[in-house]
């Protein structure tokens, strides 16, 4: 299994940075964001029936100046940014900002359907300093192609995989992998295949709480009992699978009952995170930020945006939300188990509920 590069340095500084949180946090009542979402362009190459991003009449992508100012905001406590999308290698100048980012960001990660991702790409992105990129793969060859829309999908993934550990070894690679009912027969060989690739591997149960327009068909979150049960048996022991064994165990009930169980009320996400649009919108939380409200960056700085009363009362507001009692989105559930501290310890030391 390929180690995680992340060099002694950069944890030294994440763990400062994470004392900080909690110091401004704790004693001055002050939210900073640790982590921070960029999608930073609806565009896309590919078709997924589970996504809505493709379907988006107005095409934006953030500005490499609003970029550059969301990043000097954030560089003095921010530990990980992560920019996703629509297909983040689409952007001509994705490698600078990732330069940029790593100047100020101790971990830096990109998630992509890897259709681009060639020797050429691998090398600058080996160049750019990033420390983990995520490639989906959402089933074998057949079935992968036809949910992804795109012929070749799944053998450019793999292509984008080999090219990382040969041209960039010092990048952490993850594959993404979505559980939904069309592809839960063949999971298992695909959880296989990854293995013997020798790459992390991370579980996604389908969701269906953007409201978005995916077809009902492919966000339909029920599969048989036995089904999911079995699955989740064989990959919780499994070394290169990277989610934590509380949220694996409570995808059977997800799928049963369409609900998740996991952490019950009082979400501090919005104090530690924050995420931003296309638009160069920033929101507390990206799956209710179509119900609530969200703040340009472009005529202020981030930090006024966290001091504004009106965002202070939303992410209060946030405490009570139970959205993800709907879904199981790992960009907000997994930071949920991870932090804060209590979290950690409740949820991954003691995984049992
Ligand atoms: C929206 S994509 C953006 C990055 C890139 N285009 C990709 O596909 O990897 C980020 C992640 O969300 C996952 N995703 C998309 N639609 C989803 C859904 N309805 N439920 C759960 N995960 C979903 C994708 O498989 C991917 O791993
Ligand atoms: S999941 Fe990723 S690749 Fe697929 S349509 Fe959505 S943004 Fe594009
Ligand atoms: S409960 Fe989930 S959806 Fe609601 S604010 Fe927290 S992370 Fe976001």
């Amino acid at each position: 299994m390929r180690k995680i590069k992340t060099t002694k340095t950069e944890y030294l500084k994440i763990l400062i940075r994470i004392i900080k949180w909690y110091f401004n946090y704790w004693v001055f009542r002050k939210i900073n964001p640790l982590f921070c979402e960029v999608y930073i362009t609806n565009s896309c190459n590919f078709k997924c029936k589970m996504c809505h991003n493709w379907k988006l009449k107005n095409k934006q992508t953030l500005s490499f100046n609003l970029f550059k100012k969301l990043v000097d905001d954030i560089k003095g406590g921010c530990c990980h940014l992560s920019l996703g999308g629509g297909e983040p290698l689409l952007l001509p100048d994705i490698i600078e900002r990732v330069i940029y980012a790593k100047k100020f960001v101790p971990h830096v990660h990109l998630v992509t359907n890897g259709y681009l991702l060639n020797e050429k790409m691998s090398q600058r992105l080996a160049f750019s300093g990033i420390n983990e990129i995520s490639i989906s793969i959402d089933g074998l060859r057949e079935t992968n192609d036809e949910v992804r829309g795109v012929k070749g999908a799944f053998d450019h993934a793999l292509e984008a995989i080999n090219n990382l550990k040969k041209y960039a070894p010092n990048i952490n690679i993850v594959v993404n992998t979505i559980i939904a009912p069309w592809n839960i027969d063949e999971l298992i060989q695909l959880v296989g295949v990854i293995k013997n690739i020798g790459v992390f591997q991370q579980f996604q149960p389908i969701s269906n709480i953007f409201g978005n327009q995916a077809d009902n068909e492919f966000t339909n979150n029920i599969i048989e009992k036995e089904k999911i049960k079995q699955f989740i048996k064989e990959i919780l022991n499994e070394k290169h699978v990277i989610n934590s064994k509380y949220f694996l165990s409570n995808i059977v009930d997800y799928f049963v009952s369409g609900k998740s169980n996991c952490l019950p009320g009082k979400c501090r996400l919005p104090s530690y995170y924050i995420e931003i649009l296309p638009d160069g919108n920033l929101v507390p939380c990206g799956i209710v930020y179509k119900k609530g409200k969200s703040f340009s960056l472009i005529n202020q700085r981030v930090k006024e945006v966290l001091k504004k009363k009106e965002y202070i009362q939303e992410v209060k507001k946030l405490r009570d939300c139970s959205l993800c009692r709907q879904g199981m989105y790992v960009c907000y559930l997994e930071p949920r188990i991870a932090f804060p501290f209590l979290n950690f310890i409740k949820y991954n030391l003691f995984p049992q509920k």
